[in-house]
């Protein structure tokens, strides 16, 4: 018998099926073929949540979680922290190789050329209320602008797709900065585009009344490094919803919407704002404990720790807390990072995170640089959704450009009633009474 099949003997029946191994895993289909007769629609397997279950191949992302390994493209997160610009790893991401100086400088001044956004995209804005979630905005904006670009609706074209990609990195931040302007009730600033990514964003975001905004050269760095940190993370919440949504040829403005909407949930890139939010609540050092047991009563979670796939330190909160004492030179320290070392220490001592293996991850520590860079809570998910961006992007086209992959439609189990007829009584209940006016 071949070493990479797996026998599979069915107990109603008593035949055995040797099936083959693809890349170490079972191909579900080939489960179809075990039938009980040929009126049995064949086996399916039940996977809720995606615990267990590969919905694609990729090669844009590498993780191991348990040992605590991020890999973009082969590179290890930390030497792309460390020696790479925002835009340089989104080419990667979405080119599968770094680009070569030539490259890297047409890229920059290339994605600088699509910062602006329609006059009308920003009327469109103005129309939210001024205490709408930024977020709110964010998913709402980027989904308009469809609606701008008709031809990105031709997703088979490769050329029409890279100037869609072009011009959603360039047009998010300016977004995310509209919105958060809009919600201070300050003008909007337009891009600047003699600035890099990360520090024209910082202009459009602080810029008040002088000629030219000077961006401190470690924060802009700093806000660079976290853009690599949250660039990609193979297949979660967000990235399955832009390839679930791409999956039916919606356009990519329409399916980043709609991954970005994912990502604002509290359990995934909403944690970030979550964290802040559960630090005030605690208050002080000397309160850590007394809410650490509230925690391990199944009161409330400790935001920021536990992940899917993490059973491990994730290796992105580690870069991060390196970058915010860089940070925290130039802005003075956050009072909240005692608070957040504590619970930290008292959590990783703790049995019931040690057993459950719960670890920090990318949003303990990103929200307090966030927020001693000057930013309110309610940004910070929008702060991820920046470079997510182009982790989204490079999920889609590698799904567009993938022949196995078809509209996204699971199987369910159906536990409904059996086959049922309506009752006269009931007919005659629900029946609509027509009011004349
Ligand atoms: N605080 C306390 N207990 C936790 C936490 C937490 N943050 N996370 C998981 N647990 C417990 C669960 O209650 C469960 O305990 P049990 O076995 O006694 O029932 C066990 O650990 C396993 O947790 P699951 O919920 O099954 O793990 P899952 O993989 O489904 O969830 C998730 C992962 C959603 C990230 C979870 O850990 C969580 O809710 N964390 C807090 C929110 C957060 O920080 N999200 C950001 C994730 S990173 C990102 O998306 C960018």
């Amino acid at each position: 018998m071949p070493d990479d099949t797996v026998r599979l003997t069915d107990n109603r029946t008593g035949k055995s099926y040797d099936l083959p191994l693809f890349h170490g895993t079972l191909r579900a289909m080939d489960l179809r073929q075990i039938k009980t007769g040929p009126e049995d629609f064949g086996l399916m397997t039940y996977d809720p949540a995606f615990m267990n279950t590969a919905s694609c191949m990729s090669s844009v992302t590498y993780i191991d979680g348990d040992q605590g390994i991020l890999r973009y493209r082969g590179y290890p997160i930390d030497e792309l922290a460390e020696k790479c610009t925002f835009l340089d790893v989104a080419w990667l991401l979405l080119n599968g190789e770094l680009p070569n100086p030539d490259e890297s400088a047409e890229w920059s001044n290339k994605i600088s050329h699509h910062t602006m956004i329609h006059e009308n995209l920003k009327k469109f804005m103005e129309g939210f209320r001024h205490d709408a979630h930024p977020m709110g905005m964010f998913v709402s904006t980027v989904a308009a602008l469809s609606t701008f670009y008709p031809e990105a609706r031709d997703v088979k074209s490769r050329q029409s797709r890279k100037l869609q990609i072009m011009r959603l990195i360039g047009k998010v931040p300016t977004i995310a900065a509209y919105a958060y302007r809009h919600s201070l009730g300050l003008p909007y600033v337009y891009p600047d585009n003699t600035l890099g990514y990360a520090e024209n964003f910082l202009n459009m975001l602080w810029k008040m009344t002088e000629p030219k905004y000077n961006p401190d050269p470690v924060l802009a760095r700093a806000l660079d490094i976290l853009f690599i940190l949250h660039a990609d993370h193979e297949q979660n919440c967000s990235a399955n919803t832009m390839r679930a949504v791409g999956s039916s040829q919606a356009d990519p403005y329409l399916s980043l919407a709609a991954a970005a909407a994912a990502l604002a949930g509290p359990l995934h890139g909403g944690a970030n704002e979550e964290v802040l939010r559960m630090i005030d609540e605690i208050g002080s050092v000397s309160n850590v404990p007394a809410f650490v047991d509230k925690v391990k009563a199944g009161q409330c979670k400790l935001m920021g720790f536990g992940h899917r796939v993490y059973k491990n330190y994730d290796p992105r909160a580690k870069i991060i807390k390196r970058t915010a004492e860089e940070v925290f030179k130039v802005t003075g320290a956050n009072p909240k990072l005692e608070i957040a070392i504590e619970l930290e220490q008292i959590a990783l001592r703790d049995e019931y995170f040690i057993k459950r293996k719960l670890y920090p991850n990318v949003d303990f520590y990103s929200g307090i640089i966030y927020q001693a860079m000057g930013f309110q809570p309610d940004i910070f998910t929008v702060l991820f959704a920046i470079p997510r961006t182009v982790g989204w992007l490079a999920q889609w086209q590698e799904l567009v450009d993938d022949s196995e992959q078809k509209i996204a439609r699971p199987r369910q189990i159906y536990t409904g009633h059996d086959v049922r007829h309506v009752g006269e009584l009931a007919a005659t209940a629900a029946a609509p009474s027509i009011v004349r006016t």
